[in-house]
């Protein structure tokens, strides 16, 4: 009788293990899950769903955030370019596939600031003209930088590594100021 009971009691807290180890073992798969989602490389189509960090849409603070991760991470191999150039479904593409970039990668890109970016670039950019119409990957495809130059007409191509011609303060971000030929036209 005592030899049952022995046993019967060891058999018990066996299936107490049992229950606990299988609890922490769900508990550590879905904080992983979790974890690989916010942290994905490839946010795939969750950054035009993600409508963007605060519940009323992109505030100022995450937008100035956005900005400044925008110039850090998209300044280090050619100048940084302007939102308003591009359409956004360009931006969104660009954001959401780093690794095929123009035969490079884009290093950095964690999900946190490319949301912010999204949050940043959409807010300064419009989406495409015309539907259905194909998403241009280079400014030279571009008909928001053709609107932006009304007075321009370009003769040699269009390229990140020619905007300083004739906007002096690339390095600064700045696509206002001109040079003096171009300021004082009419
Ligand atoms: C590792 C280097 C590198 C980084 C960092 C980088 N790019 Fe690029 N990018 C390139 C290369 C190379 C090209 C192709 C340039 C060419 O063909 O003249 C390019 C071209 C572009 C173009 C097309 C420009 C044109 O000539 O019309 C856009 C837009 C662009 N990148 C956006 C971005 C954005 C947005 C980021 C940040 C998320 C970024 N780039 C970061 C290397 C980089
Ligand atoms: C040949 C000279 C020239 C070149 C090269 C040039 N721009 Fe411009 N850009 C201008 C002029 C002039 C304006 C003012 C609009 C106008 O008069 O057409 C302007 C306006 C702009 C604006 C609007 C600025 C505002 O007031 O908000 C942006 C943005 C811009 N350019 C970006 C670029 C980028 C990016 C490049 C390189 C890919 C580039 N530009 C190359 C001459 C040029």
């Amino acid at each position: 009788m005592l030899k049952l009971r022995k046993l019967l009691h060891f058999k018990r807290s066996n299936l107490l293990y049992l229950v606990i180890s299988l609890g922490i073992l769900l508990w550590c798969v879905s904080v992983g899950s979790a974890f690989t989602q916010a942290f994905a490389a490839k946010p795939s189509h969750t950054l035009a769903q993600s409508q963007s960090i605060g519940p009323l849409g992109p505030n100022r603070s995450t937008v100035e955030a956005g900005k400044d991760i925008y110039l850090s991470t998209c300044s280090g191999c050619h100048i940084a370019i302007p939102p308003e150039v591009l359409p956004t479904e360009t931006w969104q593409e660009l954001l959401e596939n780093p690794q095929k970039h123009y035969g490079t990668s884009v290093p950095n890109m964690i999900r946190l600031s490319q949301v912010l970016m999204w949050d940043y670039l959409k807010s300064n950019s419009r989406p495409i003209l015309l539907k259905d119409a194909p998403v241009p990957y280079y400014i030279e495809q571009s008909q928001y930088f053709k609107i932006l130059h009304p007075r321009v007409e370009f003769d040699e191509p269009i390229s990140t590594k020619n905007c300083i011609v004739c906007h002096p303060g690339v390095k600064d971000f700045n696509y206002r100021t001109l040079t003096a030929e171009w300021e004082d036209a009419p």
